[in-house]
């Protein structure tokens, strides 16, 4: 009845583990900002649907909003809305490209610990994914020799992931570069996946936009302007990727939503740093989380320079009967081992959660950790 390809992907077992909390939830397991979108964007999609943006758009996007995404990114590179592509989330940009891409039997590295959709992405391209690992001790970058010997003569494509869910880590520029000298000197396309772009602390974003032509840069309005459930995504390439990935949008989702466009437009206009009003309370929170975490014993976090994301590993000797008992005292957080196989004793916190909820949650977490400990 199904195909091999629906077969041969599986939905992830988190929600599962989530159903063990009963009644109020601290939840420390979230990927969304816990924000809302700024009011002015509130605002604009409702007048969008009065003003009657309730009909089929261009497939690629709006024009004004290709062009408005095209200017908020001018300091990187010299990009028109043709460099743009409007889509359903970056997760549908994500899907789109892989179909675009990957022929039968091509290879793409991907990082592991890594976001949940990227293997089966590559699969459902009919692709082979390929991890790549990322360790703590390297702040969660990819050392060069890791990916290199993971190059075949069928690799087609690496996907990168930097501000990094789930570890907080940031690429420098000496690391953009490596990977772009890697792509260069194998002929490879980077899909950089920028959807924490602008949520660096203490630094300016560092981004591989603008610095390599064989560049699929996918970023989406759901961190940036807290607008998740709203969908909303953008790739920025070279035009005849553009033309290609348009294809498959085209036939998957026919457009973007034409409310949630218009709304996205006046995001761009009225409130295009709306994230660092969010940036102040995450920074404030992570080294709050950071400080609680360090006072556990056999807890060791990163302190993450991205993202909202803490990963800690954690020395029990079952990080996922930790995760389960944590979760049923009510505390929500995620096991390394569903971002790959690579993380198997780290625990993903995200701090997109209020402060009382942090100091609350490394409460129950410390004591859970306290009863697990290994005996060394
Ligand atoms: C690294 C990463 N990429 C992509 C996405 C998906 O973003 P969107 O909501 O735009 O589909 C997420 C969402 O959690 C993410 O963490």
């Amino acid at each position: 009845m199904f195909s091999d390809r629906v077969l041969g992907i599986e939905l992830s077992g988190i929600r599962k583990i989530f159903d063990l909390a009963q009644g109020k939830v601290i939840n420390l397991g979230l990927g969304e900002p816990d924000f809302h979108p700024p009011e002015v964007v509130k605002k604009a999609i409702e007048d969008g649907v009065r003003k009657g943006y309730n009909k089929y758009g261009p497939s690629k996007g709006f024009s004004e909003l290709r062009g408005l995404i095209a200017e908020h990114y001018r300091k990187y590179g010299d990009f028109s809305g043709d460099n743009v592509l409007v889509t359903v989330g970056a997760t549908e940009g994500f899907l789109a490209t892989l179909l675009s891409v990957v022929n039968p039997g091509d290879e793409v590295l991907y990082p592991d610990p890594g976001f949940v959709i990227y293997a089966p992405h590559i699969k459902i391209a009919g692709g082979k994914p390929v991890p790549y690992p990322i360790y703590q001790e390297n702040d969660f970058v990819p050392a060069e020799e890791d990916i290199k010997k993971r190059i075949s003569k069928n690799t087609k494509a690496i996907i990168v992931n930097y501000p990094n869910n789930p570890t907080g880590g940031v690429m420098e520029d000496k690391d953009i570069k490596m990977v772009i000298d890697l792509a260069e000197d194998y002929d490879l396309l980077v899909i950089s996946d920028e959807v924490y772009f602008r949520l660096v602390y203490n630094t300016e974003p560092k981004t591989f936009l603008g610095k390599y032509d064989k560049l699929v840069f996918i970023n989406s309005f759901s961190k940036e302007f807290a607008m998740t459930g709203w969908r909303l995504g953008y790739l920025i390439a070279p035009k005849e990727y553009i033309e290609q990935i348009g294809k498959m949008h085209y036939y998957a989702v026919a457009c973007p939503q034409s409310p949630i466009e218009y709304a996205a437009i006046v995001a761009l206009k009225e409130a295009p740093d709306y994230v660092e009003f969010m940036k102040e309370k995450f920074r404030r929170r992570r080294d709050l989380m950071y400080k609680l975490l360090s006072e556990i014993d056999g807890v060791e976090p990163n302190l993450p320079k991205g993202a909202f994301y803490m990963f800690p590993r954690v020395h029990v000797d079952d990080v996922v009967s930790v995760v389960k008992d944590t979760v049923k005292r009510g505390v929500l957080c995620t096991p390394g081992n569903a971002f790959g196989n690579n993380a198997e004793d780290h625990i993903r916190f995200s701090y997109a959660a209020s402060e009382e909820d942090i100091e609350k949650g490394m409460e129950i977490f410390a004591e859970v950790v306290k009863k697990h400990r290994k005996k060394e």
